[in-house]
């Protein structure tokens, strides 16, 4: 969850990491620190919030170096605070360290250091990866034998991580090697790529990328040496290797709000962009194809049972999916969040598929759940947003969102991939199955495509979202219901909600509401409907004249046309006509909409709530 960036060249390193962790903060906007190589020795600067405050704070140090680390922390062991705050260094303060993982045998190791008479300054599990390298790298200094290639700090690295039990991302400094910087990763993502000025290792490429496109995703317990003209790669035994360069083809302005005044409200826009990206080149003489999953319609056929996992939002994506691939191809569909699926013992046969969404591609959960569901021998797609991502390369095939970057903590533009990606995935099945006629599934296909422009109708008149937000700012709590497609699209309207706005929110099927949660409605208590038009139609309004009754004020997300709708409710969005089965696609836009709305209102940080990070790689 956290932003960690090096630099080695030929400029000042200070603004170049800065400049990286800027980028990098989505990840984590607790404390951020950076170390950089000053005159013989190691210069660490650190400060709890955010980068903007670590930038000022380094205004007032003259730092010339040219090489250095950075982080930027969401908080796991250890409060926020300046001591825990990441660059980590040694004893003698010569080894720094910026980490991003979870060191689960972290209390052992910091026993066992400080018998050896480390001190320790931090309460986090990334101090004894500095004080561990401190200790092997004056082992190697007194000759120890080694039997790897490597050597120095990078071989004192090699043998510290094969210590550790967890997961990491380190880059590592020393002063007694100046402008060579060591990574190394174990299912955390580090990117690393050769710029003009100099070498760069990341968290993400997103940091990387203007300095170069061209970038190395390291592999699991492999490590690269960064110096300022060169970056040598070695496997975990420490024989060199020759590692395969991606090149990363995203624009530079996905790292710009573009006139926004907020990144999430950037990439609502972005949404009709999205959908047609992530459809485009699919249907191929009027037949669905997704090459990237490598499976052919025989052995799509053969499937039975479809597992989704995911977490928080690409989990209500799954949820919408559940109705598609049951509707469209017939196959029993259970959706997990992953937190949940890698503890139980699920029912998995060799015709079972696993699809496994994840924007980041990094959650640990879900990744847990994937080599779980492989282990069982299960087959698995992974639907992500991120090229090269854990997901994508633990997967059996993977379709990509073509999102672009997403930086706002709220996910929006990649929601809306995954629902167009899982939409493609349950017609591909249904084809495999013959359970539709072709030119419905070319209806369908059409109508998706649709969809595009009817969200950009929506996104060109947001009065009507605006005003429901000033009728609900001043709720404490709040209901979000719907039936069948709006159950699941309630609950993701909720999440959105309480994400950004901090207003407490749940999400009910509608019918559900008698049995509970109606107890909650006194006046003036919102309750957000989703009341598009559908088979459940009419009990949608039964259960809003309910909640009117005992005076709720209520917000209907309903279809263009419906003038009935208005009788029972206090505020009416309406948006376009689509199919109840692709509903979650339009109906999704304004909940969005409207959870910003209530959040701007309240004076709320929209790109970065609280204690929140973009990327969940902690269980
Ligand atoms: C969405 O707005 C949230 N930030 C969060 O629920 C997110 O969807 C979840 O953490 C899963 O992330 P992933 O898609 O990157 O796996």
């Amino acid at each position: 969850m956290c932003g960690i960036v090096g630099y080695t060249g030929t400029v000042p390193a200070a603004p170049v990491l800065l400049d990286g962790l800027a980028k990098l903060e989505y990840r984590g906007y607790d404390s951020a620190g950076i170390a950089v190589a000053e005159g013989g020795k190691l210069q660490v600067v650190r400060r709890r919030g955010k980068v903007a405050e670590l930038a000022h704070t380094v205004g007032h140090f003259d730092l010339t170096g040219k090489s250095g680390i950075g982080h930027t922390r969401w908080a796991t062991h250890g409060r926020p605070s300046e001591a825990n705050a990441h660059p980590h260094v040694s004893c003698a303060g010569d080894i720094a360290v910026v980490h991003n993982g979870i060191i689960e045998n972290f209390a052992d190791l910091r026993e066992e250091l400080s018998q050896r008479g480390h001190t320790f300054r931090s309460e986090t599990d990334t101090e004894v990866i500095a004080h561990l390298i401190e200790e092997t790298y004056a082992d190697l200094s007194k000759g120890a034998s080694t039997t790897s290639e490597a050597s120095g700090l990078l071989e004192a690295v090699r043998l510290a991580s094969m210590r550790l039990v967890g997961s990491y991302g380190l880059a590592v400094m020393s002063s007694k090697e100046p402008g060579v910087i060591v990574t190394t990763c174990k299912d955390m993502p580090i990117i690393v790529g050769k710029g003009s000025d100099g070498a760069y290792v990341a968290s993400d490429a997103i940091a990387v990328i203007g300095a170069t496109r061209d970038v190395v995703f390291l592999k699991d317990g492999h490590l690269a040496r960064l110096t300022c003209d060169d970056i040598a790669f070695f496997d975990g035994y420490g024989k060199s290797v020759t590692e395969e360069t991606t090149h990363i083809s995203w624009d530079m302005d996905v790292a710009e709000k573009g006139g926004y005044p907020d990144f999430m409200l950037k990439e609502i826009h972005e949404q009709p962009r999205v959908i047609r990206d992530t459809l485009k080149g699919r249907l191929v003489a009027g037949h669905l194809e997704i090459d990237e999953l490598d499976m052919t319609a025989e052995e799509l056929n053969l499937i039975d049972r479809v597992y989704i996992i995911a977490c928080g939002t690409s989990y209500h994506a799954g949820l919408i999916a559940k109705e598609q691939i049951e509707g469209w191809a017939r196959i029993p569909t259970e959706v997990e969040v992953a937190s949940e699926f890698r503890y139980r013992n699920p029912i998995i046969t060799p015709t079972t598929l696993v699809v496994a969404v994840s924007q980041s591609g990094e959650t640990a959960d879900t990744l847990a759940a994937i080599r779980d569901a492989r282990i069982k021998g299960a087959r698995v797609f992974g639907i992500t947003n991120v090229l090269g991502s854990p997901v994508a390369r633990e997967s059996d095939g993977v379709i990509y969102t073509k999102a672009n970057k997403e930086i706002a903590v709220a996910s929006t533009k990649s929601f809306l991939g995954q629902l167009v990606s899982l939409s493609l995935l349950a017609l591909l099945l249904a084809q495999a199955k013959g359970k539709m006629r072709m030119n419905q599934i070319r209806l369908i296909f059409r109508e998706l495509g649709d969809t595009a422009e009817q969200v950009e109708r929506i996104l060109a008149d947001t009065s009507a979202i605006d005003e429901a937000a000033r009728a609900c700012v001043d709720a404490t709590s709040a209901l979000f219901v719907g039936r069948g497609m709006g159950a699941a699209i309630a609950k993701e309207g909720a999440l959105k909600l309480k994400e950004i706005s901090y207003l407490h929110a749940e999400a009910y099927a509608a019918g559900e509401m008698k049995h509970g949660p109606i107890a909650l409605i006194d006046e003036g208590f919102p309750v957000i409907a989703i009341a598009t038009q559908s088979p459940v139609y009419d009990k949608v309004i039964s259960n809003v004249q309910e909640a009117k009754a005992r005076g709720a004020l209520v917000v209907a997300i309903a279809t263009e046309g419906d003038k009935e709708i208005a009788n029972h409710a206090d505020h009416v969005i309406y948006i376009p006509k689509v199919r109840d089965a692709l509903s979650a696609i339009t109906a999704s836009v304004p909940l969005q909409l409207l959870a910003r709305s209530i959040a701007v209102i309240r004076g709320c940080d929209i790109d970065q709530p609280r204690n929140l990070a973009k990327s969940v790689t902690v269980e």
